[in-house]
């Protein structure tokens, strides 16, 4: 099992990483403490049973994964039922599941009784890899992404890798596209990883770097103040393509296609387009590019006329580069 500790203002806390989460969660989880499990429903059973036995006063919670999850309504469901259950602050709430509930838990651990600690236990790679780490949280409100969030990270992530035999071939390429990005714009190793078709091989170290690529940049800007935007690789397009797909693009097929947009003229653009087709991203080949410019002006990122770009000039090491958006036409087509 490998440690990896994440320096947080708020908190320093650990990402365990193994091969089996019901191993970890055996040594990691404390059967004197009441938890409430906000549980993906498409999570085996075993997951849920082996917390009762451990903890027979814990409660779970199972809903429906994805972004009907990060809503208002649910919020307020699972706060009235942690009152009606007398849940306290010396209780401790856990996120099983995706990117979703990951987002979800955290804004309740944020705001109930004003802060009570949770476990964040992702289920998906985008959990794993993204996700888990760096604090933040967020809920859509009328229909606009992480309309409202905190910074709060857990008290420790939990990550299991045979946790996914379950996730279907879609989400798991749609996590590591994101992988595939830290790989691209911090992490040279980690893209060769890729580049050599040997992610599924290696998947415990594509995880374990991305968290170390992830882990470099929020805890030297926790805040997002500036470097933090060095994530953003590929997001300006990836945004647009994501909101103008209608959202069957997936987020981390978005962000593969926007990966490409802004490497066009670069020598590693065949390789990357390689890959991405190679993982099946579905590659956008016809598009209206003053729409997407439209949609990269009215991004809550934009101030409007200008954008912070990220960019790759040299494989692992990504600048920010603000430009006009109207510099951005032309780099579509
Ligand atoms: N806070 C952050 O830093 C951060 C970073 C990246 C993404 N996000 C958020 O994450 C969300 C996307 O997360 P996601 O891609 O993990 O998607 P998700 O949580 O929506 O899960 C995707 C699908 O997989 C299912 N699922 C989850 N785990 C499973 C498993 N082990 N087996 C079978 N099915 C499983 C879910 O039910 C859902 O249908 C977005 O809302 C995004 O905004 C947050």
């Amino acid at each position: 099992m490998e440690e990896i500790k994440i320096h947080s203002k708020r908190r320093d806390y650990p990402v365990i990483l193994g091969d089996n989460l019901l191993e970890i969660m055996k040594s990691d989880l404390d059967g004197d403490i009441r938890y409430f499990v906000v549980l993906d429903d498409k999570l085996p059973s075993k997951y849920p049973k082996f917390i009762k036995d451990l903890s027979p006063n814990s409660m779970i919670y199972a809903l429906q994964g994805g972004e009907t999850a990060k809503a208002f309504d649910v919020y307020a469901k699972i706060t009235s039922v942690l009152l009606e259950n007398n849940f306290s602050k010396k209780d401790m709430l856990i996120a099983f599941g995706g990117g979703s509930i990951l987002d979800l838990v955290g804004y309740v651990s944020a705001t109930y009784k004003r802060g009570i600690d949770f476990i964040s236990i992702p289920t998906t790679t985008l959990g794993m890899v993204d996700a888990s780490i760096g604090g933040k949280n967020g809920l859509n409100v009328d229909g606009v992404k992480n309309a409202v969030g905190t910074i709060n990270p857990p008290l420790k992530v939990l990550v299991g890798l045979d946790v996914l035999e379950t996730l279907d071939q879609r989400n798991f390429n749609n996590g590591l596209f994101e992988s595939l990005k830290m790989g691209l714009s911090l992490d040279k190793d980690l893209y060769d990883i890729f580049k050599d078709a040997q992610e599924r091989t290696y998947l415990k170290e594509v995880i374990y770097r991305s968290l170390i690529a992830k882990k470099n940049v929020v805890e030297q800007d926790e805040d997002e103040k500036g470097l933090r935007k060095i994530l953003n690789f590929g997001h300006t397009f990836g945004h647009a393509f994501e909101s103008a797909s209608n959202y069957s693009l997936l987020h981390g097929e978005a962000v593969g296609n926007g990966m490409l947009v802004v490497s066009k003229n670069k020598d590693y653009y065949a390789d990357l387009l390689d890959i991405l087709s190679r993982m099946n991203c579905p590659i956008v080949s016809s598009f209206n590019e003053e729409d997407l410019i439209n949609r990269i002006k009215n991004d809550k990122k934009a101030d409007k006329t200008v954008v912070d770009l990220i960019v790759v000039n040299e494989i692992g090491k990504a600048e920010i580069i603000p430009t006009k958006i109207d510099d951005l036409k032309g780099m579509v087509n």
